[in-house]
């Protein structure tokens, strides 16, 4: 068994007017949401594509768990892999339950099957199934839709979920919603993600990885924190910048400015991880502190070198899981919280949790996170003068 979901070596594709890649090489690891991004035309969809052999490369291979794709049954990989994109394509005549079950019914699994497994992926991905089960597509709203396609997507039970900016036709709100419980999904079902998009922001966002491309070549791949760190080039510095810390929508005089410009994706580590995964992930992020999340994605608690370093013997540690040596978590803020709240906390605490109306982890506030934040704030400022 490989350790990598996919791995694309050497792989060569020109349509005719010239190569889109070009002996492009990737690994992608299991169970990792990863973001390609890129300005439109450079390979995106080309890539993703070809993982599910709706394109053939001229050259190269393509793993998928150790396993060359071109040597396996495309109809049966497009039932192991599951696919997500913008006009999701539900089938107008059928219900809900009959488009969410399509695979597992071609599989042969029993009607009894069918509807629990419906009923799960409902409410997985938040709609009620008593609700929804029998509606037909035009009954739903273009947010719910594309929740139905993500929930036919999971039927299958994939390994691997690719998609193609799955949320670009939504309203702003439908797509901060998608995304967040796209995040959630991920802790939560364990799956590889390939996530195309070309909006900075949701990448930043949703990411654990991120692969930034140009002209079908990598120009950087790392954590999100590593590429705002640490961009390779002005290209990178550049993308990454672009809409950065642009208001979503213009601020009103006397609203309080939202938290969210502040915050980081990362920080925080699932209670079923390993003590060694926290630390490296500590190690790699540069932070004292991660905060502990749980399935729901709510804070359950804390971890930092004392709780993670001072166990003897590392290598035995290492196998007991964050949710065995955490302590209870500090206080949490709203995106809508007074600053001054969250100023006076970070006094006391070097982490802060962001959380919504439901408790959940949005993203995670440091006294550097804010510091970087309020200066890149300045930076624009001065440069928009
Ligand atoms: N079926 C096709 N035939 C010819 N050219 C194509 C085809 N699909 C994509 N291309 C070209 O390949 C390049 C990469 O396209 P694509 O992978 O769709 O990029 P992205 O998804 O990043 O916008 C573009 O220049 C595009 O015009
Ligand atoms: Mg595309």
């Amino acid at each position: 068994m490989s350790r990598f979901a996919l791995e694309f070596k050497q792989v060569s594709k020109d349509y005719g007017a010239g190569p889109v890649l070009e002996n492009f090489n990737l690994t992608i690891e299991k169970e990792r949401l990863v973001t390609l991004i890129g300005p439109s035309g450079c390979g995106k969809t080309t890539l993703l594509k070809m993982i599910n052999r709706l394109i053939e490369p001229d050259q190269g291979q393509i793993l998928w768990e150790g396993n060359e794709i071109s040597k396996l049954d495309p109809v049966e990989l497009r039932r192991s892999i599951g696919y997500v994109i913008q006009q999701i394509g539900l089938f107008p005549h059928m219900t809900i339950e009959e488009n969410i079950s399509i695979v597992p019914r071609l599989k042969g699994e029993s009607k009894q099957k069918l509807v629990s497994r419906t009923e799960e992926l409902l409410e997985l991905i938040g709609l009620d199934p008593a609700k929804f089960r029998k509606r037909y597509p035009h009954e739903l709203s273009g947010g719910q839709q594309q929740r139905i396609g993500v929930a036919r997507a999971l039927a299958a039970n994939p390994s691997v979920i690719l998609m193609d900016e799955p949320f670009s036709a939504l309203d702003p709100i439908s797509r901060v919603q998608l995304q967040k419980e796209l995040i959630h999904l991920n802790r939560h079902v364990k799956k590889t993600i390939v996530f195309v998009t070309h909006d900075i922001d949701e990448a930043l966002k949703i990411a654990d990885d991120l692969i930034l491309l140009k002209n079908g070549q990598i120009v950087q791949a790392g954590s999100p924190e590593e590429l705002l760190k640490h961009p390779a080039d002005a290209f990178v510095r550049e993308f990454l910048g672009s809409e950065r810390f642009a208001p979503e929508v213009s601020p009103q005089p006397h609203s309080a400015p939202s938290l969210i410009h502040l915050m980081e994706a990362s920080g925080s580590i699932d209670s079923h991880r390993y003590v060694s995964e926290a630390l490296q992930q500590l190690h790699a992020s540069q932070a004292s502190e991660l905060l502990v999340t749980d399935a729901n994605n709510k804070v359950v608690g804390i971890v930092g070198r004392d709780e993670l370093g001072q166990r003897p013997g590392l290598s035995e540690s290492g196998r007991l899981k964050v949710a065995e040596v955490m302590r209870p978590p500090g206080p949490s803020v709203q995106d809508h919280s007074p600053i001054a709240k969250l100023l006076d906390l970070l006094q006391e605490y070097p982490i802060v949790p962001v959380v919504d109306d439901n408790e959940r982890l949005l993203g995670t506030i440091t006294r550097q996170s804010c510091i970087k934040a309020f200066e890149q704030l300045n930076e624009r400022k001065e440069t928009a003068v």
